[in-house]
């Protein structure tokens, strides 16, 4: 049909053209009906030889990285991280990760999800060389108490870096759990069958390297069991609502790389927010930036 800027879908209506002329509108469909999608490498707007420079820059950094120095990588078995490895605070570390976050399909997704005025939440690396154990089924909704929101407070959009299928411990999505409104319980956890994942509702994500996977912060998922040898990683762009509370700071972040972007990036790391005032109270532009944010046009 013919969508016009309704003004009663508060820049929604342009949001959805814009993703009409990106062709993720099935994606959009897919999310609302699974609670995940997957956006092939070709509607991703970029070459393949961005998430081959994306996975490059992630095997640098965990090469330079002591695995053991970050407190969630150390798991029980101490020589080596059981579940893979985790590298936080991406954005600092090198300016592809800014291209990848300013990315038009990325964007689009996550103002679908979390409104106009959506707030990036942290971008995290995932690093699994060589075997490793699965991760429990989740949420991505840390901290957000049971029942949560219809209207997830935290969305993930990620960059697969290299094939996902399940010998090669991919996610296991449990297809629309993002309507049930709550974590899983202790009892709904993966059923095994000698170390390998069989539990009807569990279904492996497959995507090439290059794609993009995106689910609501309601998704339930955990990971396949990695039983090959080689290396498996995405970097998963989280995304929040306006008012939540992101999980990594970015006050800190250099100028040079946040201005080639305008004032969009600096929006949505906070550098403009109009939360953490003191007697002198909030900045009245700060406050109508986010107010532009969900009452004009996408941009
Ligand atoms: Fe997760």
């Amino acid at each position: 049909m013919q969508i016009q800027n309704w003004k009663s879908m508060a820049g929604l209506a342009e949001l959805y053209q814009q993703a009409r002329a990106l062709g993720i509108e099935t994606n959009i469909a897919e999310l609302e009906t699974f609670g995940f999608t997957i956006i092939e490498p070709e509607k991703t707007g970029v070459s393949p030889e961005f998430a081959r420079r994306m996975l490059e820059r992630v095997m640098a950094i965990s090469a330079e990285e002591d695995a053991l120095a970050v407190e969630l990588n150390k798991h029980d078995d101490a020589a080596k991280p059981a579940f893979g490895r985790q590298l936080f605070h991406l954005l600092e570390r090198d300016p592809v990760f800014a291209e990848a976050v300013m990315n038009p399909v990325v964007r689009t997704m996550a103002a679908y999800m979390m409104g106009m005025s959506y707030r990036l939440y942290s971008m995290v690396a995932f690093v699994k060389e060589g075997p490793a154990r699965s991760t429990p089924m989740h949420v991505d909704s840390v901290g957000v108490p049971t029942p949560l929101p219809a209207y997830g407070a935290v969305c993930n959009v990620s960059w697969i870096l290299t094939d996902y299928t399940e010998e090669n411990g991919t996610l296991g999505m449990v297809p629309g759990s993002h309507r049930y409104c709550r974590h899983p319980t202790e009892m709904e956890q993966p059923k095994f069958i000698g170390g390998a994942m069989d539990d009807a509702m569990v279904t492996p994500l497959t995507a090439r390297a290059g794609s993009l996977a995106v689910f609501t912060g309601n998704t339930w998922h955990c990971t396949y069991p990695k039983t090959t040898q080689g290396v498996r990683t995405h970097v998963a762009t989280a995304f929040c609502r306006n008012y939540i509370n992101p999980a990594e700071s970015y006050d800190d972040l250099p100028d040079e790389l946040v201005a080639p972007w305008g004032p969009e990036l600096a929006r949505m790391i906070g550098k403009s927010a109009w939360q953490g005032y003191r007697a002198e109270g909030p900045k009245l532009e700060n406050m109508a930036l986010v107010r532009a944010a969900y009452q004009t046009q996408y941009g």
